[in-house]
């Protein structure tokens, strides 16, 4: 049935987003690239784009004057080739994260010194890297930022740079970026006045809503607000997605940060010109917020052990995609059906979700009536458990048992609930589950 095929094909971010046509995009993290292979199989399976968290500002690429360094930025664009991902540069221009070098000069020589930047990384990464955050955060408090750019150059330095940066490399597409220009305001009123400017001369093609958002604080016009820009002409993307919630985090706050997350997601496909959503860091523990923003963390879309968050599933639906189907009951001949279970038992069933070779995760559901369930299966093989979440395991050499962590023990009689979840060692599989009520 096609239904069956298509919910099959969209079963992650990636194969969902690709059939939008849109970009689902994560800032990479150097180290973690290099040396997790989780890391990269699961950013790989899920995702169709990436960013360098830091690998491309101009610290990293330049921290002396003359001495460009793309070893980040090289070993992310081989990744993203490697796996077919599209990669959108950041950045270039930027009061944060540049060399002291450049901050000392001034006049003419900074100006040369920021074209020089511009035109020797773009063309290093020309026809590697498709759109490029030229200049990110230059406006505050509704006016240009007073930053050592704009002391050093003058106001005319954001037109230089894109000037610069179009002869750069023709084929890539420019964006101006920021934060707290998600809704309509006094400041993403002074970028629609500077996205004009730029459009008016042919240097610009896009715009970048950084969206570093607060739990249940998605701007209720955050869709009109990208629609005007999109309406200049240029493209709009989400780029730095992320929903931080005061720590420790509930599993209603986890829940209305999935709702924050499907509605940013919503914004971009109802909108012709969005060309997509980057979230800020894969796991939790990867993010930037806990150490940026006091007492608040959990902002984004995986936990630490790379099991999925409520937020994953939202994003996922928001594009379209859903979880495979359990898998399909193998049909017996006539007169050998096994009867139905006496009511009163409960069932389970576990759903492979995600495998990337080394690992696999599974959701584990349990059907009613109970109130209180264990679990309790025997591996085939060489399989094991190394880590959980929402039960209380125990394994002894191949049997595995199960059982509820209290909030999630009781199910009503017939009610199916995906009560909890592991990552898998050994070929992954789907064994058959005994579940004891009570
Ligand atoms: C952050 C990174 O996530 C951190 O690792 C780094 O220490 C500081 O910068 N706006 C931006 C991003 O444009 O470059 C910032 O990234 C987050 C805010």
């Amino acid at each position: 049935m096609s239904t069956q095929f298509a919910t099959a094909q969209q079963s992650t971010l990636r194969s969902a987003a690709d059939s939008l046509g849109i970009d689902i995009g994560v800032a990479v993290d150097d180290n973690l690239l290099q040396n997790d292979s989780t890391y990269r199989n699961v950013i790989s399976e899920q995702f169709n784009s990436v960013t360098a968290e830091n690998g491309m500002k101009m610290e990293t690429v330049q921290p002396s004057q003359g001495n460009f360094d793309f070893s980040q930025g090289d070993r992310l664009v081989q990744f993203a080739q490697q796996n077919n991902m599209s990669v959108h540069g950041h950045t270039l221009v930027w009061h944060s994260q540049s060399p002291n070098w450049v901050q000392n000069l001034s006049g003419a020589e900074m100006e040369q010194a920021m074209v020089d930047h511009i035109t020797t990384t773009m063309n290093h990464f020309e026809g590697d890297v498709d759109s490029w955050d030229v200049a990110n955060e230059v406006v505050e408090n509704g006016q240009l930022r007073n930053s050592f750019w704009l002391q050093g150059i003058g106001s005319d330095y954001i037109e230089t740079a894109y000037s610069a940066a179009r002869q750069a490399d023709p084929g890539a597409d420019l964006y101006l970026n920021d934060y707290s220009i998600d809704g309509i305001n006094s400041k993403s009123d002074r970028y629609y006045q500077l996205a004009q400017d730029l459009t008016s001369q042919g240097l610009l093609d896009g715009m970048g809503f950084q969206a570093h958002l607060i739990l249940g604080q998605v701007p209720g016009d955050m869709e009109q607000n990208l629609q005007r820009f999109a309406d200049l002409g240029l493209d709009v993307r989400v780029t730095e997605l992320d929903v931080r919630i005061d720590m420790p985090a509930s599993q209603q706050e986890l829940q209305q940060q999935a709702d924050d997350f499907e509605r940013v997601v919503n914004i971009c496909t109802n909108i012709a010109d969005c060309s997509g959503v980057t979230v800020w860091g894969l796991r939790d523990g990867d993010s930037w917020v806990p150490d940026t923003f006091d007492g608040q963390g959990a902002p984004l879309l995986y936990n630490d052990d790379y099991s999925t968050k409520p937020a994953y599933d939202a994003v996922l639906a928001a594009l379209g995609g859903s979880q495979p189907p359990p898998p399909t009951e193998t049909t017996e001949p006539p007169g050998t059906t096994e009867p139905p279970p006496p009511s009163g038992d409960c069932s389970a069933v576990i759903e492979v979700v995600n495998d990337w070779g080394s690992g696999w995760q599974a959701n584990v559901s349990v059907t009613g009536p109970t109130d209180g369930w264990t679990l309790s299966w025997n591996w085939p093989g060489s399989q094991g458990i190394s880590s959980s979440w929402n039960a209380d395991i125990t394994e002894s050499g191949s049997s595995v048992t199960a059982s509820d962590v209290g909030w999630n023990g009781s199910i009503a009689s017939g009610q199916t609930q995906q009560v909890f979840g592991f990552i898998g060692s050994g070929p992954a599989v789907e064994p058959s589950v005994t579940c004891s009520a009570g």
